[in-house]
C-alpha cells in the first residue's frame, strides 16, 4: 500500500519514542522508504540505532556529524519527504514548530518542507491541557498540518487523561487513509455548515438546540485532507477546526443564512450539516425582561431554510447534501426533504439509534439519494462518517 511512499518521521522528546520503533518497522513492511530525524532529547529515550537499523538509514540529529565532518542537508532532506510525520511531537518541538524557532535539525526541515505534514502529540494530561499547549496545535493545524490527536488513558506517568501518542497501528492508518484520500478532491470547493443557531429572546437568554458541531467539524477538516478547499459556517460550538480552511463564525439563523447563500454559488460540494433552527423570536428585548406573576408567551417566527433556499437555484456543477435527525417515521421524513429540498442525497440520524446523535464521538448514518438508492452504514466515528459521506458524494453521479 505505501510502497515508494518517501516518509520522513520526526522523533521528539517524549517517552513515548518508544512506541516510534513499532511505527517504523511497520511503515517499512508496508514497503514506504522511511527516514527517521530526532531531537537530541529523543535520544536519552531511544537509540539512534535502533531507528537507523528499522529504517534502514542512518538517524539525522545534527547537522554537522562531528565524527566525519560531513553534514546533514535541512533542504533536501524535507524534499526528499511525501509525508513528514512528527511523532511523538512533545510540547516543547509544536511550540517551536508553530513558532518557527529553528533551533534543531528537525525544526529547521519541517520549516522547510513543502510536503504535508502530520503531528503526533504526546505528553502529560496536564500539559496537553495547558492552553499554550493548545493554542500551538491550533496553530500547527492553521498552518495546514494534519493533527492526531493524542488519546486518552493511562500515562507513563501514572496520571490518567489525554495525552497518549495514538497507537502506531492508528497512526500507520492515518498514514495511508492520507496516501489514499489526500488528491480525491484536489480543486474542489466544499462548503459546510455545522453546530446549532442561537436565536436571542432578551439581553441574556436565547433558544438554541444540543448540536455540538462534531459532524460538521469532521466533514469540514476531512474535506481539507482529501484536498479541497474548505469553507466551514459554524455556529456556536466549543470546537477548532484542525485542519486549514477557512472558518465563518456566526450565531443565529438568519446570519448563518446570509453568510452561507451569500457564497454558496461559488462551491462545488455544499454540506449543509447545522442544526438551524426553524422558529426564531419575533422580537428581542436589548434588556433582560423582567417577571411578572402571569405565564409569558414569546411569539416565534419561520427562520429561513438555507438548503432549501441554495436547493431551488442549485447548478449543474454542484452536489447538494443535507442532514435530517429524527425520531419517528425516519426514511419518510428523510425522502421528503431529500425531494423538496432539491438534494443530491440526504444523511439521515435516527435519534433512537445508539450512538448516533449530537453529542457523541460516533454516528450511525444512512443515505438517501436522488436516484433512490439507498445505503445504510455502521455505527463509526465521526470521522469515518465523515469520509463515508465525501466518498459518496465523489462516486454520485
Ligand atoms: N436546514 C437549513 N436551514 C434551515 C433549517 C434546516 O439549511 N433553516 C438544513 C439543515 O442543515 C439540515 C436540513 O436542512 O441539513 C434539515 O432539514 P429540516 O427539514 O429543517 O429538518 P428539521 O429542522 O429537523 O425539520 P422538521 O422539524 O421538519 O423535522
Amino acid at each position: 500500500m505505501l510502497s515508494g511512499k518517501n516518509i520522513l518521521i520526526g522523533v521528539t522528546g517524549s517517552i513515548a519514542a518508544y512506541k516510534t520503533a513499532l511505527l517504523v518497522r511497520l511503515l517499512v513492511k508496508e514497503g514506504a522508504n522511511v527516514k527517521v530525524m530526532m531531537t537530541k532529547s529523543a535520544t536519552e529515550f531511544i537509540t539512534p540505532l535502533t531507528l537507523s537499523t528499522l529504517s534502514k538509514h542512518p538517524v539525522f540529529i545534527d547537522f554537522v556529524n562531528d565524527s566525519s565532518g560531513s553534514w546533514n542537508n535541512h533542504v533536501d532532506t524535507a524534499l526528499w519527504a511525501d509525508l513528514m510525520v512528527i511523532a511523538p511531537a512533545s510540547a516543547t518541538t509544536m511550540s517551536k514548530m508553530a513558532n518557527g524557532l529553528s533551533d534543531n535539525f528537525l525544526v529547521t526541515t519541517y520549516l522547510s518542507a513543502k510536503c504535508p505534514v502530520m503531528v503526533c502529540p504526546a505528553m502529560d494530561v496536564d500539559m496537553y491541557q495547558h492552553p499554550s499547549t493548545k493554542k500551538n496545535i491550533d496553530a500547527l493545524a492553521s498552518f495546514g498540518n494534519i493533527i492526531i490527536n493524542a488519546a486518552h488513558g493511562e500515562l507513563a506517568s501514572g496520571l490518567v487523561g489525554e495525552g497518549r501518542m495514538a497507537e502506531p497501528e492508528d497512526i500507520l492508518k492515518e498514514i495511508t487513509a492520507f496516501f489514499l484520500h489526500s488528491q480525491k478532491l484536489k480543486g474542489k470547493k466544499v462548503l459546510v455548515t455545522a453546530g446549532p443557531t442561537l436565536e436571542r429572546i432578551d439581553a441574556v437568554r436565547y433558544i438554541s438546540n444540543h448540536s455540538s458541531g462534531k459532524m460538521g467539524y469532521a466533514l469540514a477538516e476531512q474535506a481539507v485532507r482529501m484536498g479541497a478547499e474548505v469553507c466551514l459556517i459554524s455556529g456556536p460550538t466549543h470546537l477548532h477546526p484542525n485542519a486549514n480552511l477557512k472558518l465563518v463564525k456566526v450565531e443565529s439563523a438568519k446570519q448563518m443564512f446570509d453568510a452561507t447563500v451569500a457564497i454558496a454559488n461559488g462551491y462545488d460540494i455544499i454540506i449543509m450539516a447545522a442544526a438551524v433552527a426553524d422558529y426564531t423570536p419575533k422580537s428581542v428585548s436589548n434588556q433582560k425582561l423582567k417577571k411578572s406573576d402571569e405565564d409569558l408567551t414569546i411569539e416565534l417566527v419561520r427562520t429561513q431554510d438555507i438548503l432549501a433556499t441554495i436547493g431551488a437555484s442549485k447548478k449543474f456543477h454542484q452536489t447538494l447534501i443535507g442532514f435530517a435527525m429524527e425520531t419517528h417515521n425516519e426514511e419518510k421524513f428523510a425522502q421528503e426533504k431529500l425531494q423538496k429540498k432539491h438534494l443530491d442525497f440526504i444523511v439521515l440520524n435516527k435519534l433512537n439509534d445508539e450512538g448516533a446523535g449530537f453529542k457523541g464521538d460516533t454516528n450511525k448514518i444512512s443515505i438517501f439519494d436522488k436516484n433512490n438508492n439507498v445505503r445504510n452504514f455502521e455505527l463509526k466515528s465521526k470521522q469515518e462518517a465523515a469520509l463515508d459521506i465525501l466518498n459518496y458524494a465523489i462516486e454520485l453521479k
